[in-house]
């Protein structure tokens, strides 16, 4: 996989990128970065590349020209995506990483000031992408957070120990908690069904977990898995009920005896 960045902030890319998983990927040469300053293609004597937006409003608007010749200056085939980061496009999700992580080449294109002329966009782009609801400075950080959810995707990049599989948004669900050593420290003890050895009860415990956290964090996630899992729905809902009914019952002994 190759990652070619259109940026006014280089430096910014490369030490993001080159660090951690993804700068071992770089030097074992499983993934690659190009890095294409957009101000080297500016034709203006003060290299400058943004100007006023017609219209009026505040701010400035990146140029179409030194953006345009930018991108000529790359090497990719025709049917490489090219990425807008900006908060008006598709929301970045798992699945658009997945689908990504396919391509031999993608291509970032990252604005800055309000944005960059649409002509260009419309010319070079195939896809805007957004990595949230909020706006941020610049293209580059969002940039970088697909550069890694997808690198992590690509055959390789992860070492045997880093799996892909059975993580956060597999199947709508989020991962479970997740423990190490000590079994205890300050005071709090690891899940007990943890230290059992036996790995079907730890996988029914890790499934519950992940239900229960869903619902907490993500009812909207949780909503989806639902109707994924309708027979696993339902088994949760009885239990549900029989564990509430078991509960409703002490208490009413509870108080019964009380009062004799
Ligand atoms: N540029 C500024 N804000 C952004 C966002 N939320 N997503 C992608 N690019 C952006």
């Amino acid at each position: 996989m190759k990652y070619h960045v259109l940026t006014l902030f280089p430096e910014m890319i490369e030490a993001g990128f080159n660090n951690s998983i993804t700068g071992r990927a770089v030097s074992d040469g499983k993934l690659q970065l190009e890095t294409v300053n957009i101000r080297d293609y500016t034709k203006d004597k003060h290299k400058s590349v943004d100007d006023y937006t017609y219209g009026g409003g505040a701010g400035m608007l990146m140029q179409a020209q030194p953006v345009y010749d930018a991108f000529c200056s790359l090497k990719v085939k025709e049917d490489t995506p090219v990425i807008y980061l900006s908060p008006v496009g598709e929301v970045f999700n798992q699945k658009m990483a997945e689908e990504l992580s396919k391509s031999d080449d993608i291509v970032f294109l990252c604005g800055h000031y309000e944005g960059i002329d649409d002509r260009v966009i419309d010319k070079i782009v195939t896809k805007r992408v957004s990595i949230g609801d909020y706006v941020l400075t610049g293209g580059e950080l969002p940039a970088l957070v697909m550069m890694d959810t997808i690198s992590r995707l690509v055959p390789g990049v992860l070492g045997n120990n880093e799996s892909a599989m059975t993580e956060s948004f597999d199947d709508y669900l989020l991962e479970y908690p997740q423990y190490s050593r000590p079994e205890e420290w300050e005071g709090e003890r690891v899940p007990s069904i943890l230290l059992s050895g036996d790995h079907k009860k730890i996988e029914e415990w890790r499934l519950e977990e992940s239900i229960k956290r869903t619902k907490k964090y993500r009812p909207d996630l949780y909503e989806k898995w639902a109707e994924a899992h309708p027979e696993y729905f339902e088994a949760l809902e009885k239990k549900r009920r029989k564990a509430e009914e078991k509960a409703r019952k002490a208490k009413l002994k509870e108080k019964t005896k009380a009062n004799t």
